[in-house]
């Protein structure tokens, strides 16, 4: 058994920023199923969004992101995250992490959809994850240990309900138990449950599950963002056009090049994100295609270097075709303003939390800006707390026979989570997923021994259990809010307005 100060589950940058500002002193172990450049966040494009040019200010920061939350977002954590902003940036800077300048030396500002001003700062033109993740992995202490290819497959709960460790597998199977008062998940989401997505392959919800079997409460599941750009070509997406090509002057334009979004949202092409994803997705499903024309962008290559690789190696010059994917997780691991979960000992920050400052629908690049705000936060509160002594009295494990039944593939999973829980649900649609999720008997898989099933399979039901969870979720959300669209309910009610949805379960096991 090995004993640390920290277990961070994840590596993206709101896991590398706690690691960075946590004290010498603690031993932190950074646990992470694939490697540590190839998470969610070294994918990012756009940017940190801060209101940091003279005409700018966080109060219209907050309003936007309200606005693009549809008024589901807790309201303090907002205030809090958009004035926070600015801080976080100029830390950045004054420790010489390298934003995009123009040539007179200010800081270049893109925009995206939903921001009424431009303030989205940016690294490396599109490369904006990567700059900051590379910057942070250079800032990492001898303190901090990085474990690559492990998977954790089980949080560890006491008799009290304390969270104080967690059993991994290494990348040759092998089980490892760690332990630590402070055990922080940081996971990032799970787009990877839709076969069409912008996210990493390490993206399958696997914190969610992980917390929800731990007794955390788990709210607004129903809550994934699809992104109305990716780059589609041959009935598949492979990658991000990020939202900034449109803040550059990109058009998004249908076969005969009409600028259809126009008459859709008074924000145009760079509406809120499910507004121009649910237009595109009409306009796909009726058979017809969509693309961004970038004509008008002057030096392409150089702003969008990213973008013109993925569109090259696709064999795609010219306008891009695109279609909508799944994207960013709003809901997620309930947590306070610090990233605490209701498990004590059991922590949540970056994608993987839900913090309510999301609501319905992520403003763009309101996500780097939480994992930085977030990370730094949670530092400073461990930094504080006395070291406690860890009780590893276990629960007592009833753990149930293996499931003698075949689980789906992950591509199975995939295509029916897009056609039945996608961008566009109903009552029928989901009931037939739940049952389908239903059917391979998750709630005995849950009882089983986890060390027992293979990597692969804890993967398939741990992916089941994220899905049953959305699916659940929006099952229950009887109106159409933000990403999630019913098109049995097709309108905003404004009784759900104050509800989240809840979901806990009684302590499977420890
Ligand atoms: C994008 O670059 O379009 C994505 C940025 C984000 O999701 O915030």
């Amino acid at each position: 058994m090995n004993k640390v100060d920290v277990i961070i589950v994840g590596s993206g940058i709101a896991a590398l920023q706690l690691a960075v500002h946590l004290p010498r002193h603690l031993h932190v172990i950074i646990i992470t199923k694939s490697h540590k450049r190839k998470s969610n966040s070294s994918l990012a494009q756009g940017g940190v969004a801060a209101a940091v040019s003279a005409d700018d200010h966080t109060f219209s920061h907050y309003l936007d992101t309200l606005e693009a939350g549809r008024h589901l977002n807790n309201r303090q954590a907002v205030y809090d995250l958009t004035h926070e902003a600015p801080a976080i940036i100029q830390e950045l800077i004054d420790d010489h992490c390298l934003f995009d300048r123009d040539e007179d030396g200010n800081l270049q500002l893109g925009k995206e959809g939903a921001h009424r001003f431009s303030r989205i700062i940016h690294g490396g033109g599109d490369q904006t994850g990567r700059t900051i993740v590379q910057y942070l992995l250079k800032k990492l202490g001898r303190n901090v240990q990085m474990l690559e290819d492990q998977s954790v497959y089980e949080l560890l709960v006491n008799e009290n309900g304390h969270c104080y460790g967690v059993k991994s597998k290494t990348k040759n199977d092998q089980s490892r138990i760690t332990v630590a008062p402070h055990v922080v998940l940081s996971t990032g989401g799970c787009g990877q449950l839709y076969s069409l997505t912008s996210n990493s392959e390490a993206a399958t919800g696997d914190g969610i599950s992980l917390a929800y079997w731990a007794g955390a409460k788990v709210v607004d599941m129903e809550f994934v963002q699809f992104h109305p750009t990716l780059l589609f070509t041959n009935g598949e997406t492979k990658g991000l056009v990020s939202e900034a090509v449109r803040g550059q002057g990109a058009r998004i334009v249908d076969e005969q090049g009409n600028y259809f979004m126009d008459g859709v949202h008074p924000m145009g092409d760079l509406g809120p994100r499910h507004i121009v994803a649910q237009t595109i997705f009409e306009r796909l499903e009726s058979g017809k295609s969509v693309y961004l024309d970038i004509s008008t962008i002057k030096d392409f290559e150089g702003e969008f270097p990213t973008v013109t690789a993925l569109c090259h190696r696709n064999g795609v010059f010219g306008k891009i075709p695109v279609a909508p994917g799944s994207h960013f997780l709003m809901g997620g691991v309930k947590t306070d303003d610090l990233g605490s979960t209701n498990v004590p000992g059991l922590y949540a920050i970056g994608e993987v939390a839900c913090t309510g400052v999301h609501g319905a629908n992520r403003l763009a690049s309101n996500s780097l800006l939480e994992g930085l705000v977030y990370g730094k936060r949670l530092a400073t509160f461990i930094a504080k707390e006395p070291a406690s002594i860890l009780d590893h009295a276990h629960r007592s494990s009833d753990y149930e026979a293996l499931p003698n039944i075949s689980l789906p593939t992950k591509k199975e999973i995939q295509s029916h989570m897009m056609k039945r829980v996608g961008i566009v649900r109903d009552e029928e649609s989901l009931q037939v997923q739940r049952e389908w999720i239903e059917s391979f008997e998750l709630d005995k898989w849950i009882r089983a021994d986890f060390s027992q099933l293979t990597k692969q399979q804890w993967s398939i039901v741990s992916m089941l259990q994220t899905c049953w969870l959305i699916t659940n979720a929006a099952l229950t959300r009887t109106e159409s809010r933000g990403g999630h669209f019913r098109s049995d309910f097709p309108c905003e009610n404004d009784t759900w307005q104050v509800k989240q949805t809840t979901q806990t379960l009684e302590m499977r096991r420890s």
